[in-house]
């Protein structure tokens, strides 16, 4: 069989990105330019700004994909685009640029979920066996999903409120860290010699969803209170705690999945997966039980295209399709 290249293009949220992917499981280049100082300056993403990041990127880092590829687009054999979930002007930039070098080069175009791309990004790593679980944790998403086989999405758990790394986001905000919150708690948590009892919402005894704006007001309501008393916080103390509560809840609930479901591979993606006290954690509970798991490097944890062409890949080889009528759905299905 001959081997395919897939260029896979991500513009959902903040970062423009582009890369190509050999046979859905080698990355040949792998190019994210990131936004991340202008959101520095604004506390997290605006949605018109990174529109415009992205307008002035996408063509950029699609040449450099090609370039550090030494690929010509007649090589290629199709061009995979986040479709959604995302920012409905940061999905068209991505969208507009797949269509028109698609249509430039006679090129399929394909259509991928953004979740299934921080699946597939596991796919570049190692095969993917199943039943397989995924744990999913990022600045807008925590879902807990079962795949029995390639393409096949069965989401069992997911938060009703605020996404993990929501929360990290608006508990460093409190805490004086800068955006995006995740790194700087995680360090603090890391060196911290204590901690404060946050709560856990376990919900109801036998679901799988999640909810994290009960333990960000409680974080808020600690500090307000002992402020009040003309006392100070202890950053680490706090950080520890909340750290512990997302931990306990996240290994938890996939733990009792694993088990439920009897999966042969558990994976973890998404911004959040690229805590070190949540992979410890998890690598720590599924050796004892004997189940493999795997997390991606950072690079592939946070968005990026080659995630994308790799899910891409693996609906190219099963026949789909698009066509040029695609739209940016913000709130697309998986
Ligand atoms: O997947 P991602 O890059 O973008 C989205 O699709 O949302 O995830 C970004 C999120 C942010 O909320 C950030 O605070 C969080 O991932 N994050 C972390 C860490 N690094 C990034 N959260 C906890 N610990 C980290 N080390
Ligand atoms: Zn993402």
């Amino acid at each position: 069989k001959k081997d395919t290249y897939i260029l896979g293009i991500e513009t959902s949220c903040d970062e423009t990105a582009a890369s190509i992917v050999k046979n859905g499981t080698e990355i040949i280049s792998n190019i994210v330019a990131s936004q991340i100082t202008s959101q520095k300056r604004f506390g997290g993403v605006v949605p018109e700004v990174a529109s415009r990041h992205h307008v002035e990127q996408i063509t950029i880092v699609i040449d450099e994909a090609l370039t550090e590829a030494g690929l010509q687009p007649s090589d290629l054999d199709a061009v995979a685009v986040t479709e959604g979930p995302g920012l409905v002007g940061a999905l068209l930039i991505g969208i507009n640029a797949a269509k028109a070098f698609a249509f430039a080069n006679g090129l399929p175009i394909i259509g991928v979920h953004h979740i299934a791309g921080h699946i597939y990004a596991n796919q570049l790593m190692q095969k993917m066996e199943f039943p397989l679980l995924a744990l999913i944790v990022s600045g807008g998403h925590t879902e807990l999903i079962l795949m029995d086989e390639h393409g096949s999405f069965n989401l069992i758990g997911e938060t009703r409120d605020d996404a993990a790394g929501e929360a990290y986001d608006k508990v460093a905000r409190v805490l004086g860290l800068p955006y995006p919150g995740g790194p700087g708690i995680d360090k603090l948590a890391a060196a911290s010699d204590g901690e404060i009892e946050f709560p856990r919402a376990w919900l109801e005894k036998d679901s799988y969803d999640f909810s994290f704006s009960g333990l960000k007001s409680s974080v808020i309501n600690y500090k307000h209170n002992l402020e009040q008393r003309g006392e100070t916080v202890n950053p680490e103390h706090v950080a520890s705690g909340f750290q512990s509560s997302i931990i306990d809840v996240l290994t938890t609930k996939s733990v009792r999945a694993a088990k439920e479901f009897g999966v042969k591979q558990v994976i973890a993606a998404g911004g959040v997966a690229a805590n070190n006290g949540l992979r410890n954690s998890l690598e720590k509970e599924f050796k004892k039980l004997d189940i493999p798991f795997k997390v991606p490097p950072i690079s592939l944890c946070t968005d990026n295209a080659a995630m994308i062409a790799a899910a891409g890949t693996s609906m190219f080889d099963a026949g789909v399709r698009g066509t040029l009528a695609m739209n940016g759905k913000p709130g697309m299905e998986l």
